[in-house]
């Protein structure tokens, strides 16, 4: 069964702390990104885990593989379940990436790689010259070489998880942001999904923020997406 991870995208603990109150035992499962680890740090995800909720924390390393090995490490003590790396870091570092997380043993936190920043185009990628493949090409290699390399996971927009999930190995986990329950506003989001296409299509966990965040009541909000995503497959 596909899990619903909330963002927590707010400034401080005492709002993340408030929100994750509200909501109750409708989630069990948090996102805590850069805004809110580099305004409060680690203490965060120790508070959170505290509250009896899982942490993905998504701070996207990308840095030499000790370095990154090293972070791994640390998140992993602070007991974070899911975290993300920039697949572009190379073999060696995601090889690192995975190496430090499987020291946690039974506990392990999952390793979910970056292919490519939904920000980016085909002019950003000549940027960087990445000139022979298109923005659908580069993710699609970048998912395989992340996977080989021993990531856990992608993160992987709802366009994509259809066609990443089929080309892959069965057990790669497919973390989607980008989606969008019945009736509620797609923000800046600029291509949605509804949580139960993404989960037919392969989603083993989807990110929601602002649709629950932002709602006037959170658990109802969450609890409503919950059971659209029941309804994949029924
Ligand atoms: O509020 P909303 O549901 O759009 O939040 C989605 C979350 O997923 C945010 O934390 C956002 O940073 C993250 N995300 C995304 N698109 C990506 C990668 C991550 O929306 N491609």
């Amino acid at each position: 069964m596909a899990e619903l991870i909330v963002a927590l995208d707010v400034a401080s603990r005492r709002e993340a702390e408030e929100k994750i109150s509200l909501i109750g035992d409708a989630v069990g499962f948090y996102k805590i990104g850069l805004e809110l680890f580099t305004a409060e740090g680690p203490d965060v995800v120790k508070a959170v885990k505290g509250l009896g909720k899982k942490v993905f924390l998504d701070l996207k390393f990308h840095d030499i593989p000790r370095t990154v090995e090293r972070a791994v490490r640390s998140a992993g003590t602070l007991g974070a379940d899911l975290m993300t790396i920039h697949s572009t870091g190379g073999a060696a570092m995601i090889r690192a990436a995975a190496d430090a997380a499987a020291e946690f043993g039974a506990s392990a936190p999952k390793i979910l790689a970056v292919t490519l920043l939904t920000s980016m185009d085909e002019g950003d990628l000549r940027d960087i010259g990445v000139a022979a493949r298109s923005p659908r090409e580069q993710v699609e290699a970048m998912a395989r070489f992340a996977v080989e390399n021993g990531a856990d996971g992608l993160v992987s927009s709802p366009m994509e998880v259809g066609a990443l999930s089929k080309a892959l190995k069965s057990g790669v986990l497919f973390v989607t942001p980008g989606v969008r329950p019945a009736g509620s506003a797609v923000g800046d989001q600029k291509r949605v999904a509804r949580p139960a296409d993404a989960v037919r299509d392969g989603a083993t966990h989807l990110v929601v923020g602002r649709p629950v965040m932002a709602a006037d009541d959170p658990a109802a909000a969450a609890r409503a997406i919950v059971e659209e995503m029941k309804g994949a497959f029924a």
